[in-house]
């Protein structure tokens, strides 16, 4: 469904990715693992199309191209959720979830995609004419990727989604994504913390300062000794 293929992005004089490459298949859920500052949300960036390449390209449904705008992104079926969620917070509930409804086909089935976000977020329901900002982290999260459900996308970019978030709201979270993923959405998921993130993707991809430098199936990263040294502390 998605392939990077050895992408680079500047952001400004500072090159933040050096080579990245990573492959997504349709039905897929696969995690971006990295330290701080490795590139992790760049990638995402540079897949719904804030940054520009400097080098490489990527295929998205078949066509490979060396960038696109966000918007003919979001029309081709991406979808991000930020990192910090980056929500307005002094407007409601629904009318946060509706912004994230902007492309025609979108517009045209707000209803029923409200609707169906309620169903895996019901606390939303009860909330929607409140303002964001009056929700807990967790369920600011939770509005954050109903936002990115409103424009229907058929590959859903989750940056760090547990950030600020309770732990008991990270497991109903959890639920609702997994069930996001039996509907058919694919998903490439940003996540700090390892057990976590591999506990719910199938594969994933380990970048370092720019680079793709591991990747493998989520229970042979776990086993694989350089990946356990590097980001569980076990040395
Ligand atoms: N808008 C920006 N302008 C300048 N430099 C940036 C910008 N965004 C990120 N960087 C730099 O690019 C590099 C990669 O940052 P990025 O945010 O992609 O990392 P990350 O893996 O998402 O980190 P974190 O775990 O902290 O979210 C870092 O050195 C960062 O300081
Ligand atoms: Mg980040």
């Amino acid at each position: 469904m998605l392939s990077l293929n050895q992408i680079a992005v500047d952001h400004g004089a500072l090159r933040a990715l050096w080579e990245v490459s990573l492959e997504v298949r349709t039905g897929e859920c696969v995690g971006l693992l990295g330290a701080n500052g490795a590139g992790k949300s760049t990638t995402m960036g540079a897949i719904i199309g804030l940054y520009p390449l400097a080098a490489g390209n990527m295929t998205y449904a078949g066509i490979t191209h060396t960038g696109r705008s966000t918007s003919e992104n979001v029309a081709a079926g991406i979808a991000l959720v930020p990192e910090g969620r980056r929500l307005f917070t002094q407007m409601s509930v629904r009318d946060n979830l509706v912004m994230g409804a902007y492309t025609p086909s979108a517009r045209q089935a707000v209803e029923q995609s409200l609707e169906k976000i309620y169903a895996l977020f019901p606390i939303l329901k009860d909330k929607q004419q409140q303002f964001a900002g009056e929700l807990s982290g967790g369920q600011q999260q939770m509005v954050a990727i109903g936002r990115a459900l409103m424009s229907q996308p058929k590959l859903l970019l989750l940056d760090e989604p547990f950030i600020g978030v309770a732990p008991l709201l990270v497991d109903e979270i959890i639920v609702a994504l997994r069930t996001i993923g039996q509907q058919g959405v694919t998903m490439l998921l940003v996540e700090q913390n390892i057990h976590r993130a591999l506990s719910f993707v199938q594969r994933a991809y380990v970048i370092e300062n720019g680079r793709t430098v591991l990747d493998g199936e989520a229970a042979q990263l776990l086993a694989h000794p350089e990946f356990s040294k590097k980001f569980l502390g076990l040395e």
